[in-house]
Parts: structure tokens; C-alpha cells; sequence
């Protein structure tokens, strides 16, 4: 971990989300910097996603701060938020049914280019070129993270594991600096989850990226991430290198009897 305050990417200062009586969130302030891979993890309700939906601009915080390079965006709307550069997947996949893989990449690609309701409609020069510089790009990401002999077959018809690296490939899509990943690993299998561990290092050097990471199970994480923070009934309860968290008397206090 670098002491330089420069690099810091996303930070949050005494963020809190309550929900009516129930505090999801509370008092959490994360330091990330530029091309870490962070882990976020905890038992199921700790509080993980709701992190994550607040840093993204889905829900605005009870109080507390969001900061990304430094300066606040808290409050700003998600897709500002996207066009900053934050992109996230999320804990369900939510592919197109209908559309190919290239489609799939196709549609996040146009949440980030502007083209334009006119341009589309009238279908202007412009609007073509872009369209193409839209296909070409998501066939060299498709190409980058080896998906792309899979181009033009639908999306949802992929084995579980591409799918889940397809949704990562959406995200990559929209240009991030930062990618905020919701339980990728989620429903594979211990080989499939270390194979998606090594993806995500991989990502994270070929797209020049920061990461950060839910997990629900530590062992996932454990290989990947430069440093971790746990919750638990939405309160840090731990926050350090992965071998100081495996020993951590209130981390392992808070997953037993959960695992
Ligand atoms: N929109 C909401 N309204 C009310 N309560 C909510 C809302 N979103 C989340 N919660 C509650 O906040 C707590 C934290 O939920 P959250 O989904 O953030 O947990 P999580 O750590 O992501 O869990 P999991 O591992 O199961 O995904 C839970 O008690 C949940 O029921
Ligand atoms: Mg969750």
C-alpha cells in the first residue's frame, strides 16, 4: 500500500445508509488507489452491496461522503457516475435474453457514447460512423478477454462462468477507471472462481484498472486482493492484508456459524 494521497482513486469518508430503523452501512470509509485490487467481503446482509449502490449513485447516502480522484460525487446520478468512470456488474447477471454477446456488449458501449436520440433516429453519417467504432471496439474488448470466437451467440445461451465474464466485459465497455464487481464468483465452482481470480488480475493489467470486489467467501479473495475490508451488520469490523484478516479473532467470529 503506497502512503501517497495522489494515487487515491475512490474513498469514502463516514458513509451511511439507513434504511428506516435498519443501518446497512454505517460509518465506512474506504481508501483505494490506483490499480489495487480491493476486497469488500462479510456474511450475507452485511452490508456489501448496499456499499455499492450508494458509491454508484443508486441510493443517496444518510450521511457521510463518496469521493473519486479526490473530488465528491455524492449525489451525482449513476450514469454521470458511469461517465466518470465507476462501472460495476452486479450480483444477478442481467444479460439481454434475445441479444448475441457482441449485442450485449454493443448496447453498454451506447450508455457511454453520446450519440444522440436525432443522430440514431436519422440515422446521419454520424451516427454510422460512431456505430462502427462501437462494433470494432467491442470486438477488440471481446478479442482481449477471449470471448471473441463467441461474438454472435446469444448471451444467455453461454456457459454460467462466460456469462459472468461477459458481464465484466459490459462493464470494461463503458471505459472504467475504476471496475466495482458484485460477487463474480458467485455459483461457480472452487476451480472456476480461482480461473475468474486470474481474470480479473489479468484485466486489471491489461486495462490499466483499479478493482474492487465483493466476495462472500473469503478463500475467493483471499489470492486476488491487495488488502480487504470486512462488514458485519454493515460495521468495518476488520480492514488489512488478506493473511492479517485470515487471522482476525472478529472475522472469524463473524463467519462462523455462517459457513
Ligand atoms: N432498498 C432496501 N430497503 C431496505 N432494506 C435494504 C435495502 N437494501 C438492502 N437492505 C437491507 O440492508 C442489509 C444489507 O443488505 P445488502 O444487500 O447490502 O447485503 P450484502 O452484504 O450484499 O448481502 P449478500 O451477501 O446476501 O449479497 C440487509 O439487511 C438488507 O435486507
Ligand atoms: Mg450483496
Amino acid at each position: 500500500m503506497s502512503e501517497n494521497t495522489s494515487d487515491l482513486m475512490l474513498s469514502t469518508a463516514h458513509l451511511t445508509m439507513k434504511f428506516g430503523g435498519l443501518t446497512a452501512v454505517s460509518d465506512l470509509n474506504l481508501e483505494i488507489r490506483k490499480n489495487e485490487i480491493v476486497g469488500l467481503i462479510g456474511p450475507n446482509g452485511a452490508g456489501k452491496t448496499t456499499a455499492f449502490n450508494v458509491i454508484t449513485g443508486m441510493y443517496y447516502p444518510t450521511e457521510g461522503k463518496v469521493l473519486f480522484k479526490g473530488r465528491n460525487i455524492t449525489g451525482l446520478k449513476p450514469h454521470s457516475i458511469t461517465a466518470l468512470g465507476i462501472a460495476r456488474t452486479f450480483q444477478n447477471i442481467r444479460l439481454f435474453k434475445e441479444m448475441s454477446v457482441l449485442e450485449n456488449v454493443l448496447v453498454a458501449c451506447h450508455m457511454s457514447i453520446n450519440t444522440g436520440i436525432f443522430g440514431a433516429t436519422l440515422h446521419l453519417p454520424g451516427y454510422r460512423s460512431r456505430e462502427s467504432e462501437a462494433r470494432r471496439f467491442s470486438m477488440e474488448l471481446l478479442e482481449k478477454v477471449g470471448l471473441v470466437h463467441l461474438a454472435y451467440e446469444k448471451g444467455t445461451s453461454l456457459p454460467y462462468g462466460q456469462q459472468r465474464r461477459l458481464e465484466i466485459v459490459r462493464a470494461l465497455a463503458t471505459k472504467p477507471k475504476i471496475l466495482l464487481l458484485d460477487e463474480p464468483a458467485a455459483g461457480m465452482n472452487p476451480q472456476e472462481s480461482r480461473e475468474l481470480m486470474d481474470f480479473i488480475r489479468k484485466i486489471r493489467d491489461e486495462f490499466d484498472l483499479t478493482i474492487f470486489l465483493i466476495e462472500h467467501h473469503m478463500q475467493v479473495v483471499m489470492g486476488v486482493c491487495e488488502h480487504m475490508y470486512v462488514l458485519d451488520y454493515g460495521v468495518t469490523i476488520a480492514h488489512g492484508d488478506p493473511a492479517s484478516i485470515q487471522k482476525n479473532p472478529k472475522v472469524i467470529e463473524a463467519y462462523l456459524g455462517v459457513d
